[in-house]
């Protein structure tokens, strides 16, 4: 099947479409943002899974721009180490790894926390402060210094967390972009980023960035501004990630498949290597959408949560070596 086929993005080569989809598992222990043996035994089953791609969960580039107490981080090199070891893993059970680099503004459940407005996301959360010039310069020079760490970890790409409404996204948003100032355009906030995170980070690995296709409101962004703008990024970004929704706290009324529309559209628009996905349980609904042109690779969350392993229900010819007399099983 075409999802189980390689695909390779200038250098790198993914020995299939399948990439594991970022997800915060908030089990750092100590507030410190550095990885534990549970990702590492997390991270490193899913490539032992035979996952072709794996992307870590959102990274935070500082420390108020965690999106909780308990995420991971880049902001020091005391991380690298143990992200090293964890990439290393991964790369020996034939898997390629990114990190998502991320900042979540206002959507932040620490404190002293900054956005492109003043405007709380909900009544449930803190106040921001409005970012200054001096404020986003020190966020843009944190992005590239977690991209060098990233690159120190031996990291295949990263991925820019543009989506669900964190701080890239605060900025490109018009329901969350407000200013008066020259970063009232908020793609300059984000071509700060792009610029100073390829200062640190190789033109030869991969760049991403995940975005919310669609804003569910009148005023967010759909797939055609996305579209719009990444394609003048075309230069600097190999691959988007399609998402979409968290700007503002209102329910999304999901189902299988439901952001793929999005995900074709951009990949129509701007001809970047697409990854889409979104409650995919059946693996056969991505490899129909890969088949059909929708998208180039698929991402998989919850369901990697559930079935590590549900690569070898497909073909178990992909079972490591240990695991080969499973082979011929009949597993559901
Ligand atoms: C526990 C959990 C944590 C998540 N954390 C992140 C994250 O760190 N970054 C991100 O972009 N999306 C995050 N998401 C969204 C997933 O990456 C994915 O887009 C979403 O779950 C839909 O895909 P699925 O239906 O295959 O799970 C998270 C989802 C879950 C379930």
């Amino acid at each position: 099947m075409k999802l189980l086929e390689p695909i390779k993005v200038k250098d790198t080569e993914f020995k299939n479409r399948v990439m594991m989809s970022p997800m915060c598992m908030y089990s750092v222990e100590k507030q410190d943002g550095v990885a534990t043996d549970f990702h590492y035994v997390h991270y490193v089953t899913r490539a032992i899974g035979g996952v072709g791609y794996i992307m870590l969960e959102s990274t935070a580039v500082l420390p108020n721009g965690r999106i909780s107490y308990e995420d991971l981080g880049l902001w020091d090199d005391k991380h690298v180490a143990p992200l090293k070891k964890i990439v290393d893993a991964v790369h020996k059970y034939g898997a390629k790894i990114g990190v998502q680099i991320s900042h979540a503004g206002r959507k932040s459940r620490t404190d002293n926390i900054v956005s492109s407005t003043d405007v709380p996301f909900s009544d449930k959360n803190l106040t921001p402060k409005m970012l200054d010039e001096e404020g986003i310069k020190e966020i843009v020079k944190a992005f590239g210094q977690a991209a060098r760490r990233a690159n120190e970890a031996g990291f295949d790409s990263i991925e820019l967390h543009g989506a669900h409404g964190y701080l890239i996204a605060q900025f490109i948003s018009d329901v969350t972009n407000q200013r008066t100032d020259k970063y009232k355009d908020g793609t300059l906030f984000l071509k700060e980023i792009i610029d100073e995170v390829l200062l640190y980070f190789p033109k030869e690995k991969i760049l991403q960035i995940r975005v919310s296709g669609y804003e569910y409101h009148d005023l967010g962004m759909t797939p055609y501004d996305w579209a719009s703008i990444l394609n003048t990024f075309k230069d600097k970004i190999d691959i988007v990630n399609v998402s979409s929704g968290g700007i503002l706290p209102t329910p999304v009324k999901d189902y299988p498949g439901y952001q793929l529309p999005y995900a074709k559209i951009i990949k129509e628009e701007t001809g970047l290597v697409t990854i889409g996905g979104g409650q995919i349980d059946d693996p056969l609904l991505a490899e129909a959408a890969i088949l059909d042109g929708t998208m180039d690779m698929a991402y998989f969350g919850r369901k990697l949560l559930k079935e590590p392993y549900f690569i070898f229900q497909l073909d178990d010819q992909l079972l490591p070596k240990q695991y080969t007399r499973a082979r011929g099983l009949i597993s559901k």
